[in-house]
Protein backbone atom coordinates (compact mmCIF):
# COMPACT_ATOMS: atom_id res chain seq x y z
CA UNK A 1 0.00 0.00 0.00
CA UNK A 2 0.99 3.52 -1.14
CA UNK A 3 2.36 5.91 1.83
CA UNK A 4 -0.87 8.30 2.60
CA UNK A 5 0.44 11.72 1.21
CA UNK A 6 -1.40 15.43 1.88
CA UNK A 7 -2.62 17.02 -1.61
CA UNK A 8 -4.45 20.55 -1.68
CA UNK A 9 -7.91 20.08 -2.62
CA UNK A 10 -9.47 22.98 -2.74
CA UNK A 11 -8.60 27.29 -3.27
CA UNK A 12 -9.94 30.47 -2.22
CA UNK A 13 -8.44 34.26 -2.12
CA UNK A 14 -9.13 37.47 -1.26
CA UNK A 15 -7.97 40.87 -1.84
CA UNK A 16 -9.33 44.23 -0.78
CA UNK A 17 -10.69 46.30 -3.50
CA UNK A 18 -8.35 49.70 -3.25
CA UNK A 19 -5.83 49.86 -5.49
CA UNK A 20 -2.71 51.72 -4.87
CA UNK A 21 -1.25 52.48 -7.91
CA UNK A 22 3.13 53.47 -8.62
CA UNK A 23 1.13 56.90 -9.85
CA UNK A 24 -0.28 57.53 -6.72
CA UNK A 25 3.11 56.03 -4.98
CA UNK A 26 4.92 58.75 -6.92
CA UNK A 27 2.56 61.54 -5.28
CA UNK A 28 3.71 60.12 -1.79
CA UNK A 29 7.36 59.41 -2.13
CA UNK A 30 9.96 60.42 -4.32
CA UNK A 31 9.97 57.35 -6.53
CA UNK A 32 8.55 56.80 -9.87
CA UNK A 33 6.35 53.87 -11.76
CA UNK A 34 9.69 53.36 -14.31
CA UNK A 35 12.17 52.92 -10.73
CA UNK A 36 9.36 50.54 -9.45
CA UNK A 37 8.63 48.38 -12.23
CA UNK A 38 11.87 47.93 -13.63
CA UNK A 39 13.50 47.03 -10.37
CA UNK A 40 10.90 44.97 -8.38
CA UNK A 41 7.82 44.31 -11.06
CA UNK A 42 5.22 45.56 -9.18
CA UNK A 43 2.93 47.58 -11.04
CA UNK A 44 -0.21 48.32 -7.98
CA UNK A 45 -0.87 46.42 -4.72
CA UNK A 46 -4.24 46.57 -2.76
CA UNK A 47 -4.65 48.29 0.40
CA UNK A 48 -7.80 47.64 3.11
CA UNK A 49 -8.69 50.38 3.98
CA UNK A 50 -11.49 50.39 6.06
CA UNK A 51 -11.61 51.55 9.51
CA UNK A 52 -11.26 48.59 12.14
CA UNK A 53 -10.44 46.02 9.62
CA UNK A 54 -7.82 43.74 10.45
CA UNK A 55 -5.80 40.50 8.74
CA UNK A 56 -8.81 38.40 9.91
CA UNK A 57 -11.28 40.28 8.17
CA UNK A 58 -9.46 39.25 4.61
CA UNK A 59 -8.41 35.25 5.87
CA UNK A 60 -12.55 34.96 6.39
CA UNK A 61 -12.80 35.78 3.31
CA UNK A 62 -10.70 33.69 1.59
CA UNK A 63 -11.67 31.08 3.80
CA UNK A 64 -15.45 31.27 2.93
CA UNK A 65 -14.32 31.51 -1.08
CA UNK A 66 -12.77 28.17 -0.36
CA UNK A 67 -15.58 26.43 1.64
CA UNK A 68 -18.40 27.97 -1.02
CA UNK A 69 -16.22 26.43 -4.27
CA UNK A 70 -15.42 23.15 -2.23
CA UNK A 71 -18.52 22.51 -1.19
CA UNK A 72 -17.75 21.54 2.33
CA UNK A 73 -19.14 21.74 5.64
CA UNK A 74 -17.23 23.98 7.89
CA UNK A 75 -17.78 21.45 10.55
CA UNK A 76 -15.82 18.94 9.10
CA UNK A 77 -12.81 20.98 9.27
CA UNK A 78 -10.40 19.64 11.95
CA UNK A 79 -7.73 22.06 11.96
CA UNK A 80 -6.89 25.96 10.56
CA UNK A 81 -3.44 27.34 10.51
CA UNK A 82 -3.32 30.84 10.09
CA UNK A 83 0.12 31.72 8.80
CA UNK A 84 1.02 35.94 8.92
CA UNK A 85 3.17 38.79 10.05
CA UNK A 86 0.45 40.63 11.19
CA UNK A 87 -2.18 38.99 13.04
CA UNK A 88 -4.74 41.29 14.60
CA UNK A 89 -3.52 41.63 18.31
CA UNK A 90 -0.50 40.88 19.62
CA UNK A 91 -2.24 38.43 22.04
CA UNK A 92 -4.68 36.17 21.61
CA UNK A 93 -4.30 34.04 18.27
CA UNK A 94 -5.90 35.58 15.29
CA UNK A 95 -6.63 31.63 13.67
CA UNK A 96 -8.82 31.22 16.35
CA UNK A 97 -11.36 33.78 15.23
CA UNK A 98 -10.81 33.17 12.11
CA UNK A 99 -12.13 29.82 12.78
CA UNK A 100 -15.19 30.65 14.74
CA UNK A 101 -16.05 32.90 11.93
CA UNK A 102 -16.40 30.87 9.24
CA UNK A 103 -18.01 28.26 11.73
CA UNK A 104 -15.34 25.70 11.90
CA UNK A 105 -16.28 25.39 15.17
CA UNK A 106 -14.71 21.44 15.64
CA UNK A 107 -11.08 22.73 14.39
CA UNK A 108 -8.33 23.99 16.75
CA UNK A 109 -5.82 26.81 15.35
CA UNK A 110 -2.93 28.74 15.94
CA UNK A 111 -0.93 31.93 14.01
CA UNK A 112 2.21 30.84 12.54
CA UNK A 113 5.02 33.53 12.00
CA UNK A 114 7.65 32.86 9.62
CA UNK A 115 7.31 35.84 8.03
CA UNK A 116 7.18 35.85 3.78
CA UNK A 117 7.89 31.60 4.37
CA UNK A 118 4.75 31.53 6.48
CA UNK A 119 2.74 29.89 4.28
CA UNK A 120 5.48 27.32 3.10
CA UNK A 121 5.69 26.28 6.87
CA UNK A 122 2.15 25.75 7.02
CA UNK A 123 1.97 24.03 4.03
CA UNK A 124 4.60 21.67 5.84
CA UNK A 125 2.66 21.29 9.08
CA UNK A 126 -0.60 20.34 7.37
CA UNK A 127 0.98 17.96 5.51
CA UNK A 128 2.42 16.36 8.81
CA UNK A 129 -0.67 16.32 10.46
CA UNK A 130 -2.73 14.90 7.70
CA UNK A 131 0.17 12.51 7.29
CA UNK A 132 0.02 10.99 11.25
CA UNK A 133 -3.46 10.06 10.39
CA UNK A 134 -4.52 12.23 12.80
CA UNK A 135 -6.35 14.74 11.44
CA UNK A 136 -7.93 15.28 7.60
CA UNK A 137 -9.11 18.50 7.04
CA UNK A 138 -6.18 21.12 7.59
CA UNK A 139 -7.13 24.71 6.03
CA UNK A 140 -3.73 26.62 5.74
CA UNK A 141 -4.53 30.62 5.29
CA UNK A 142 -1.65 33.42 3.79
CA UNK A 143 -3.44 36.65 5.25
CA UNK A 144 -1.24 40.07 5.83
CA UNK A 145 -2.56 43.02 5.74
CA UNK A 146 0.87 44.55 5.52
CA UNK A 147 -0.07 48.51 5.15
CA UNK A 148 -0.72 48.52 8.95
CA UNK A 149 3.19 47.76 9.50
CA UNK A 150 4.24 50.01 6.82
CA UNK A 151 5.80 53.55 6.52
CA UNK A 152 4.31 55.34 3.66
CA UNK A 153 7.32 58.09 4.12
CA UNK A 154 9.88 55.45 3.93
CA UNK A 155 10.38 54.53 0.12
CA UNK A 156 11.97 52.28 0.16
CA UNK A 157 9.74 49.89 2.06
CA UNK A 158 6.27 51.17 0.99
CA UNK A 159 6.32 51.05 -2.71
CA UNK A 160 7.09 46.69 -1.88
CA UNK A 161 4.38 45.49 0.08
CA UNK A 162 0.29 44.99 -0.48
CA UNK A 163 -2.71 43.57 1.74
CA UNK A 164 -4.18 40.02 1.25
CA UNK A 165 -4.54 36.42 1.12
CA UNK A 166 -5.11 33.37 0.00
CA UNK A 167 -6.42 29.57 1.26
CA UNK A 168 -5.63 26.33 0.64
CA UNK A 169 -7.39 23.12 1.67
CA UNK A 170 -5.43 19.66 3.02
CA UNK A 171 -6.78 16.77 2.80
CA UNK A 172 -5.42 12.59 2.18
CA UNK A 173 -4.59 11.38 -0.73
CA UNK A 174 -5.26 7.87 -1.72
CA UNK A 175 -3.32 8.02 -5.25
CA UNK A 176 0.34 9.51 -3.77
CA UNK A 177 -0.61 13.02 -4.71
CA UNK A 178 -0.08 16.25 -2.80
CA UNK A 179 3.22 17.36 -1.13
CA UNK A 180 6.22 14.96 -1.74
CA UNK A 181 9.03 16.37 -0.30
CA UNK A 182 10.00 19.99 1.02
CA UNK A 183 13.67 21.82 2.16
CA UNK A 184 12.81 24.18 4.84
CA UNK A 185 15.97 26.29 6.22
CA UNK A 186 16.03 29.32 8.74
CA UNK A 187 19.32 31.35 9.39
CA UNK A 188 19.10 34.18 12.35
CA UNK A 189 21.98 35.92 10.91
CA UNK A 190 18.87 37.89 8.87
CA UNK A 191 17.29 39.55 12.06
CA UNK A 192 19.02 42.20 11.68
CA UNK A 193 18.34 42.96 8.01
CA UNK A 194 14.81 42.84 8.17
CA UNK A 195 13.16 43.30 11.25
CA UNK A 196 10.22 45.99 13.03
CA UNK A 197 12.54 47.15 16.09
CA UNK A 198 9.73 47.85 18.48
CA UNK A 199 6.28 46.35 19.66
CA UNK A 200 7.89 43.14 21.08
CA UNK A 201 9.46 41.82 24.37
CA UNK A 202 12.72 43.75 23.94
CA UNK A 203 11.66 47.05 22.86
CA UNK A 204 7.86 47.13 24.11
CA UNK A 205 5.85 50.17 22.94
CA UNK A 206 6.45 53.76 24.16
CA UNK A 207 6.22 57.34 23.08
CA UNK A 208 9.71 57.61 22.15
CA UNK A 209 9.36 54.52 19.82
CA UNK A 210 6.07 55.44 18.59
CA UNK A 211 7.93 58.81 17.75
CA UNK A 212 11.01 57.53 16.21
CA UNK A 213 8.72 55.37 14.12
CA UNK A 214 9.87 51.80 14.84
CA UNK A 215 6.98 50.23 14.45
CA UNK A 216 7.28 49.98 11.04
CA UNK A 217 9.19 47.64 9.27
CA UNK A 218 12.71 48.32 8.30
CA UNK A 219 14.67 46.63 5.33
CA UNK A 220 18.11 46.59 4.00
CA UNK A 221 17.11 45.93 0.75
CA UNK A 222 20.45 45.13 -0.95
CA UNK A 223 21.44 42.58 1.63
CA UNK A 224 17.84 41.18 1.77
CA UNK A 225 17.90 40.48 -2.10
CA UNK A 226 21.43 39.02 -1.98
CA UNK A 227 20.37 36.30 0.35
CA UNK A 228 16.73 35.93 -1.15
CA UNK A 229 18.31 35.29 -5.16
CA UNK A 230 21.04 32.77 -3.93
CA UNK A 231 18.70 30.62 -0.85
CA UNK A 232 16.04 30.77 -2.94
CA UNK A 233 17.50 29.22 -6.32
CA UNK A 234 19.83 26.76 -4.14
CA UNK A 235 16.63 25.08 -2.44
CA UNK A 236 14.44 25.22 -5.57
CA UNK A 237 17.52 23.59 -7.67
CA UNK A 238 18.59 21.11 -4.40
CA UNK A 239 14.31 19.56 -4.40
CA UNK A 240 14.56 18.90 -7.53
CA UNK A 241 17.50 17.06 -7.46
CA UNK A 242 17.04 15.02 -4.85
CA UNK A 243 13.46 14.17 -6.51
CA UNK A 244 14.92 13.78 -10.00
CA UNK A 245 13.31 16.12 -11.71
CA UNK A 246 14.51 18.04 -14.86
CA UNK A 247 13.34 21.28 -15.85
CA UNK A 248 11.42 19.10 -18.74
CA UNK A 249 9.57 17.29 -15.60
CA UNK A 250 8.47 20.40 -13.83
CA UNK A 251 5.45 22.12 -14.65
CA UNK A 252 5.27 25.34 -12.66
CA UNK A 253 7.49 27.01 -10.45
CA UNK A 254 5.54 28.75 -7.03
CA UNK A 255 7.90 31.75 -6.31
CA UNK A 256 7.37 33.86 -3.48
CA UNK A 257 6.07 37.36 -4.81
CA UNK A 258 8.82 39.68 -3.25
CA UNK A 259 10.49 41.35 -6.51
CA UNK A 260 10.40 39.90 -9.88
CA UNK A 261 14.29 39.94 -10.31
CA UNK A 262 14.61 36.98 -7.84
CA UNK A 263 11.99 34.98 -8.96
CA UNK A 264 13.88 35.21 -12.76
CA UNK A 265 17.08 34.18 -10.72
CA UNK A 266 15.34 30.91 -8.96
CA UNK A 267 13.72 30.42 -12.16
CA UNK A 268 16.98 30.89 -14.47
CA UNK A 269 18.89 28.57 -12.24
CA UNK A 270 15.91 26.49 -12.63
CA UNK A 271 16.25 26.53 -16.12
CA UNK A 272 12.99 26.67 -16.67
CA UNK A 273 10.88 28.75 -19.19
CA UNK A 274 9.15 31.99 -18.31
CA UNK A 275 5.76 29.94 -18.76
CA UNK A 276 5.91 27.84 -16.15
CA UNK A 277 6.67 30.84 -13.73
CA UNK A 278 3.16 31.87 -11.64
CA UNK A 279 3.48 35.23 -11.44
CA UNK A 280 0.93 37.94 -10.21
CA UNK A 281 3.62 40.35 -8.14
CA UNK A 282 2.36 43.58 -11.27
CA UNK A 283 -0.95 43.48 -9.22
CA UNK A 284 -0.60 42.57 -5.79
CA UNK A 285 3.44 43.55 -4.93
CA UNK A 286 4.80 41.63 -1.90
CA UNK A 287 1.51 40.15 0.34
CA UNK A 288 3.98 38.30 2.44
CA UNK A 289 1.96 35.18 3.83
CA UNK A 290 -0.23 35.53 0.38
CA UNK A 291 2.05 35.40 -1.89
CA UNK A 292 2.51 31.71 -2.54
CA UNK A 293 -1.78 31.00 -2.23
CA UNK A 294 -3.25 34.12 -4.30
CA UNK A 295 -0.63 32.64 -6.60
CA UNK A 296 -2.28 29.42 -6.30
CA UNK A 297 -5.88 30.74 -6.83
CA UNK A 298 -4.84 32.82 -9.80
CA UNK A 299 -3.34 29.88 -12.18
CA UNK A 300 -6.12 27.31 -10.30
CA UNK A 301 -7.92 27.03 -13.69
CA UNK A 302 -4.28 26.14 -15.65
CA UNK A 303 -3.59 23.72 -13.23
CA UNK A 304 -3.87 19.65 -14.20
CA UNK A 305 -4.05 16.85 -12.07
CA UNK A 306 -0.75 15.28 -11.66
CA UNK A 307 1.11 18.39 -12.23
CA UNK A 308 4.54 18.94 -10.77
CA UNK A 309 4.34 22.20 -8.68
CA UNK A 310 7.89 23.61 -7.12
CA UNK A 311 7.18 26.15 -4.39
CA UNK A 312 9.91 28.59 -3.23
CA UNK A 313 9.73 31.21 -0.67
CA UNK A 314 12.22 33.41 0.80
CA UNK A 315 11.70 35.90 4.19
CA UNK A 316 12.52 37.39 7.30
CA UNK A 317 14.24 35.65 9.98
CA UNK A 318 15.62 34.65 7.67
CA UNK A 319 13.72 31.92 6.78
CA UNK A 320 13.40 30.18 3.31
CA UNK A 321 12.65 27.06 1.78
CA UNK A 322 11.28 24.63 -1.22
CA UNK A 323 8.42 22.17 -1.67
CA UNK A 324 7.54 19.75 -4.37
CA UNK A 325 4.23 19.50 -4.63
CA UNK A 326 1.59 16.92 -7.18
CA UNK A 327 -1.28 18.77 -7.82
CA UNK A 328 -4.48 16.80 -7.18
CA UNK A 329 -7.67 18.01 -9.17
CA UNK A 330 -8.74 19.44 -12.38
CA UNK A 331 -10.99 22.60 -12.12
O1 LIG B 1 9.75 39.32 1.00
C1 LIG B 1 10.65 39.60 2.01
C2 LIG B 1 12.01 39.65 1.52
N1 LIG B 1 12.26 40.93 0.88
C3 LIG B 1 12.86 40.96 -0.30
O2 LIG B 1 13.11 39.93 -0.87
C4 LIG B 1 13.25 42.31 -0.84
C5 LIG B 1 14.65 42.26 -1.35
N2 LIG B 1 15.14 43.55 -1.84
C6 LIG B 1 14.69 44.13 -2.97
O3 LIG B 1 13.75 43.66 -3.58
C7 LIG B 1 15.43 45.35 -3.49
O4 LIG B 1 16.63 45.50 -2.80
C8 LIG B 1 14.61 46.67 -3.40
C9 LIG B 1 13.45 46.63 -4.38
C10 LIG B 1 14.11 46.88 -1.99
C11 LIG B 1 15.51 47.84 -3.80
O5 LIG B 1 16.05 47.63 -5.08
P1 LIG B 1 17.62 47.78 -5.34
O6 LIG B 1 17.85 47.56 -6.77
O7 LIG B 1 18.33 46.87 -4.38
O8 LIG B 1 17.87 49.29 -4.99
P2 LIG B 1 18.93 49.92 -3.97
O9 LIG B 1 18.44 49.74 -2.57
O10 LIG B 1 20.28 49.43 -4.33
O11 LIG B 1 18.82 51.44 -4.34
C12 LIG B 1 19.31 51.94 -5.61
C13 LIG B 1 19.01 53.42 -5.67
C14 LIG B 1 19.46 54.19 -4.41
O12 LIG B 1 19.92 55.46 -4.82
P3 LIG B 1 21.50 55.77 -4.98
O13 LIG B 1 22.08 55.51 -3.61
O14 LIG B 1 21.99 54.78 -6.00
O15 LIG B 1 21.52 57.17 -5.42
C15 LIG B 1 18.18 54.36 -3.63
O16 LIG B 1 18.19 55.46 -2.79
O17 LIG B 1 17.60 53.64 -5.78
C16 LIG B 1 17.16 54.53 -4.73
N3 LIG B 1 15.81 54.16 -4.35
C17 LIG B 1 14.73 54.58 -5.01
N4 LIG B 1 14.57 55.37 -6.08
C18 LIG B 1 13.31 55.60 -6.51
C19 LIG B 1 15.44 53.34 -3.35
N5 LIG B 1 14.09 53.21 -3.33
C20 LIG B 1 13.63 53.98 -4.36
C21 LIG B 1 12.34 54.25 -4.85
N6 LIG B 1 12.23 55.05 -5.93
N7 LIG B 1 11.23 53.72 -4.30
Amino acid sequence: MSKKTAAITAVGAYVPDFVLSNKVLETMVETNDEWITSRTGIKERRILKEEGKGTSFMAIKAAEDLINKRGIDPKEIDMLILATTTPDMPVAATGAYVASQIGAVNAFSYDLQAACSSFLYGMSTATSYIESGRYKKVIVIGADKMSSIIDYTDRTTCIIFGDGAGAALFEPSEEGLGLQDEYLRTDGIGREFLKIDAGGSILPPSEETVKNRQHFVQQDGKTVFKFAVSNMADVAEKVMQRNGLSKDDVQWLVPHQANKRIIDATANRMKLDASKVMMNIQKYGNTTSATLPLLLNDYEKQLKKGDNLVFAAFGGGFTWGAAYLKWAYNS
